[in-house]
């Protein structure tokens, strides 16, 4: 049976960093690419190790191996992590209902990727359920961006509930940016 957990050891912060190298977007083909989606952002045991000291991810477990995620990243955490300064910089000049979101309690999910024998199951929406329950009280929302490129994402993000604030392009990519609002 599947475990929804929090991170809380190396050894799991280890599997998030295999199953982003299997989905990384130089790592697989067009087709999959397009049909499966993928990630763009690579982290270091570092990184995430400083992320979840201040915050652990979501996770999914079968049988001992992280088979899901879904990365928690505090505001606390653009230094640590300049390829989303694009991002964070974005953030600074969005306003969310008539008030400049930076006056808002949110946190950035980081990155999200399921294995691909676990897809379609329902787990996507079962992370962010996770989120919610571990994080709500803390926060009034979720922010993160997805590749304009990457439509699986965007229509899973979209069921949850994510709705689009703006899309920007830096030198990587276009991204919509998006925003989960629980309450
Ligand atoms: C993007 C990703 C996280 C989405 O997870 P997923 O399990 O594939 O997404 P979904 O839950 O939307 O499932 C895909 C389809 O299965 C359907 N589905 C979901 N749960 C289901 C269930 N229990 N039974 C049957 N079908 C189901 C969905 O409705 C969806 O249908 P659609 O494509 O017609 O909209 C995953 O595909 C992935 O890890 N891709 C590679 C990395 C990636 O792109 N990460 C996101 C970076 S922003």
């Amino acid at each position: 049976m599947l475990d929804l957990t929090t991170v809380v050891d190396t050894v799991e912060l280890e599997q998030i960093l295999t199953l982003q190298q299997q989905n990384l977007v130089q790592n697989i083909d067009e087709i999959e690419m397009q049909t499966q989606g993928f990630v763009t952002m690579i982290h270091n045991i570092d990184v995430l190790q400083r992320m979840h000291d201040l915050a652990p991810s979501v996770i999914a477990k079968d049988n001992g191996r992280v088979v899901g995620y879904a990365l928690v990243m505090l505001r606390e955490c653009r230094e640590l992590f300049p390829p989303l300064e694009p991002m964070f910089k974005n953030f600074d000049n969005l306003e969310y209902r008539d008030r400049p979101l930076n006056d808002y309690r949110f946190y950035v999910m980081g990155q999200v990727c399921i294995d691909k024998q676990y897809r379609r199951t329902g787990l996507f929406d079962q992370l962010y359920k996770k989120h919610k329950e571990i994080y709500e009280n803390r926060f009034d929302f979720i922010m993160t961006e997805v590749s304009t490129r990457n439509q699986r994402s965007l229509r899973a993000h979209e069921r949850v509930g994510f709705e689009i604030l703006n899309t920007y392009s830096d030198e990587l990519d276009e991204w919509a940016v998006i925003l989960w609002n629980w309450k």
